[in-house]
């Protein structure tokens, strides 16, 4: 079965475009997924809505389930193994530079490999978890691919790509079905979701993360940013300086200052 468009066997080719693209290495390749396989995807039919304990509904993530623990539809399954595959790894290898890039086993378990977003959701920008759940080696690249059939551009949900301290919006990825958005991670790799608007229909993605087993994995990339690795939970930028004060969001600010002061002392 084929499963990734012909077009994106080999990624040696796309390697200076994703290198080079600001405000971080990215890169958005559409029609990502062979179109057979992307029609008989069932994300419309497949729903982890139900699933309350990963259903995120706070200031900052919106309106949103993860697939953690959940069991995935047949073929999310085999798409998520395709894109875990040592093959496709290789591959990224060669689209990043980073040579000792590996995938992890944890799957989807300590991490989520399925979003879902309905009205109004939204993700705040923010950078991931630094680390491999079990190793701890770096974080360094994320795969999405946007599974929702139809969608219409005024319905929002883009993925947005912003500056070193994640206050300004740089990139604007539409989403567009059967669209991938390969981005480095880095400390300072600030990413989020715009809000969806007046849609009835929930935007499906698949994740799926890649990890290096060198500390230093950034050293070959010419960066705008500090070019290092350091240990950080998720950190999400918080929309007005005012709402770092509030009590409820005092864990929000806790991360962000110890975000603050490791990359200071990177
Ligand atoms: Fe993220």
């Amino acid at each position: 079965m084929k499963i990734i468009s012909e077009k994106y066997t080999s990624l040696q080719n796309f390697s200076e475009t994703f290198k080079n693209s600001k405000p971080f290495p990215h890169i958005v390749f559409d029609n990502f997924l062979d179109k057979s396989f992307f029609s008989e995807l069932d994300t419309d039919k497949f729903t982890i809505e139900k699933f309350k304990n990963a259903h995120l509904d706070t200031f900052l993530e919106r309106n949103k389930s993860n697939s953690r623990n959940v069991d995935l539809s047949n073929k999310i399954r085999i798409l998520v193994e395709e894109l875990n595959s040592d093959r496709f790894v290789n591959e990224l290898r060669k689209l990043t530079g980073i040579d000792e890039l590996f995938q992890t086993s944890v799957g989807n378990t300590a991490l989520s490999n399925y979003h879902e977003m309905y009205q109004s959701g939204f993700v705040g920008t923010h950078v991931d978890h630094s680390s491999e759940p079990e190793t701890g080696y770096p974080h360094v690249l994320n795969i999405l691919i946007y599974l929702t059939k139809h969608w219409k551009e005024s319905w929002g949900g883009s993925t947005i790509l912003a500056n070193k301290n994640g206050r300004k919006i740089e990139k604007i990825v539409n989403y567009i079905p059967n669209r991938a958005v390969i981005f480095l991670h880095s400390p300072f790799t600030f990413h989020g979701v715009q809000e969806l608007n007046n849609n009835e229909k929930k935007r499906s993605s698949v994740y799926v993360d890649y990890y290096s087993k060198n500390k230093q994995p950034y050293k070959h990339l010419n960066l705008d940013f500090k070019n290092v690795w350091f240990k950080h939970p998720a950190t999400f930028i918080l929309p007005g300086i005012s709402d770092y004060f509030k009590w409820k969001n005092r864990s929000y600010l806790k991360r962000m200052f110890k975000h603050k002061i490791k990359s200071i002392l990177a």
